[in-house]
This record gives structure tokens, sequence and C-alpha cells, in this order.
């Protein structure tokens, strides 16, 4: 109730904090009326962190929502080696990214368009980085959810998504800055088949899992007696399991493998008491 309590304050007082900042700026620069979320940079080491924590690579492409004088993407680009655009409705934005796009030398890398963030297509995208209000944030949720790969990261300057927590929450102790950052899961909610093809004959699995956001919970049975199921893990497409024998807790089967739409597919290897080999298995999914 106190941390919950606290981290409201916060919310209030960081939105507040950009609505005052955004405010005195207005005097010189009329804002375009349609903003969902006034113009704040995030302080260049927040940046760093954002896309350190996202492990951004050249191989990466990162998508910025409402990405202020660009610098999230051009960093991306020139640090970091990643290519990608932002987008802004404020058109001031727009053409102050691009122009600190050339002169970082990355306007091959860093694109910047005037939309809006609820126009943007996003299933391109590796990363996603986003430094708008919880409203928004949660307001865009079930797309960054629906349309963004298995797998993808998205990163958040001070804003968090809800009920949707966070994989990992990092602090800039110097700029009180928050960090939050989350890989989008598989969705897995379902009934589900397994198959694994142990040489020495086909073993058949019914799971049920269920599944709020990275969270699962699985429970089993095989031939219509119920199984024990531990360290249940989703992290993007990667989904590990163990299943346990009710009659000898030592021994322990652990699944691993990829989801891909309504079928999953790896490896399981016996430990503690059962037999270190290691076979493939394969589930479709039966029911949603
Ligand atoms: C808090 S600033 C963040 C800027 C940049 N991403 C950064 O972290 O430095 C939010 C930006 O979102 C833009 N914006 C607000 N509502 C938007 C919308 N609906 N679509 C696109 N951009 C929007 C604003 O113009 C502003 O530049």
């Amino acid at each position: 109730m106190g941390v919950f309590f606290i981290s409201m304050l916060r919310g209030v007082l960081a939105a507040t904090a950009l609505i005052v900042v955004a405010a005195t700026a207005a005097q010189q620069y009329q804002y375009p009326n349609n903003l969902d979320v006034p113009y704040v940079p995030t302080n260049q080491p927040t940046v760093e962190a954002m896309l350190r924590i996202a492990n951004v690579g050249p191989n990466d492409y990162v998508i910025d929502l409402g990405s202020g004088d660009g610098r999230i993407v051009i960093t991306a680009a020139r640090q970091f080696g990643a290519h990608g655009f932002g987008v802004d409705l404020d058109p001031q934005r727009i053409k102050e990214s691009t122009e600190n796009a050339m002169a970082a030398g990355v306007s091959d890398r860093a694109v910047f368009y005037q939309r809006n963030v609820f126009d943007t297509k996003l299933s391109e995208a590796t990363v996603v980085t986003m430094y708008l209000l919880p409203r928004i944030n949660l307001k865009l949720r079930p797309r960054l959810l629906a349309e963004l790969k298995p797998g993808t990261r998205i990163v958040a300057h001070d804003f968090d998504m809800g009920e949707w927590k966070a994989d990992i929450t990092a602090t800039v102790r110097a700029h009180n800055s928050t960090v939050y950052y989350w890989v989008v899961p598989a969705g897995v909610d379902g009934l589900w088949n397994l198959r694994v093809a142990d040489p020495k004959g086909e073993h058949r699995y019914d799971l049920a899992i269920k599944q709020k956001f990275q969270e699962i919970n699985v429970n089993t049975s095989a031939a219509g007696k119920a199984g024990v199921v531990r360290e249940e893990r989703l992290d993007g497409d990667r989904i590990t399991f163990v299943l346990i024998d009710g009659d000898d807790y030592m021994k322990r089967l652990r699944f691993e493998g990829r989801v891909n739409g309504d079928t999953m597919e790896g490896t399981m290897r016996g430990e503690g008491s059962a037999p270190r080999t290691e076979v493939k298995w394969r589930a479709t999914r039966a029911a949603k």
C-alpha cells in the first residue's frame, strides 16, 4: 500500500514537472494543441542507460514514440550502431531532430516523421523507446503487445505500464530518472498437446497454460494423471518449465523451447534422478 502510494505520487509529481517545464518553454514557442505529452527531453545519461539496458546493437531497429529532438534514435545510431526512426506530432521537433541527425552524421540511419504515435506502425521494431505519460503508455499497451514480435524490447523513461510489470527497473540516480524495461512475451495462454519424441516411445502431456503478460502458470497431466510443474518462465518467445514426477520428486524433466504462434518446440533434458537424455518435444495449441 505504502509503496503503491509513493509510486503514484512520484507519477503525479513527474507528470506535473513535465507540464511546468513545458509551460515555461511554451511562452517562447506555440506548441501544437493536439499533443498528448509535452516536450521534455530525456537527459543524455538516461538515454544511454535506456539503450544499454535494452542491449541495443547494430542489428536493432529502434522506434522512439514521441521523439522530441531525436536524441534517443540519434544516440542509438551513433553510439550503438542501430538504425530506426522517431515520430513526433510537433513539426518543430521533426525539423530539429532531422538537423541533429545530419549534424551527428547518422541521417541515413536515424529518420524522423511528423506522425501521431497512435498512427505509427510498430511491427518492424526490435526496440521501442518511450518517454510519454502513464495514461498514454497504458493506451499504447494493447498495441505494443499485439503488434510487436515476441522478444521485442521496450524501454520507457519514468513511467511504467501498470499491471504489465517491468522485467527490469533501474534508476539513474544523478538525474532521479527511472528506466523500465520489458520484453514482449509470446501469447501462450490456452490448452496444448505436447509430444516428446523419446526413442523408447512417445510420451504425451496435456498442458494448461494461464498467462498474465510474461508471467505463466503451467498445469499438466499425462494419461489423466496430474503432474507437478515448477520453474515456469516465458522470456519473449522462449519458454521453460520443469516437470516433476509426482512419485519421485528427484525425477525432473526440463523443457526448453520456442513459441511460434500455435506451435512450440524444443528439447527436454532429464535432471536429478531422471536419465540424462536429451530428446525433442513439440506442442500444438488445442484451444485458447
Ligand atoms: C516527453 S517528450 C520525449 C522526447 C524524447 N522521446 C526524449 O525522451 O527525449 C514527448 C514528445 O512526444 C511528442 N508527442 C506528444 N503527443 C504525441 C502524439 N500523440 N504523437 C506523437 N508525438 C507526440 C511531444 O511533441 C514530445 O516531443
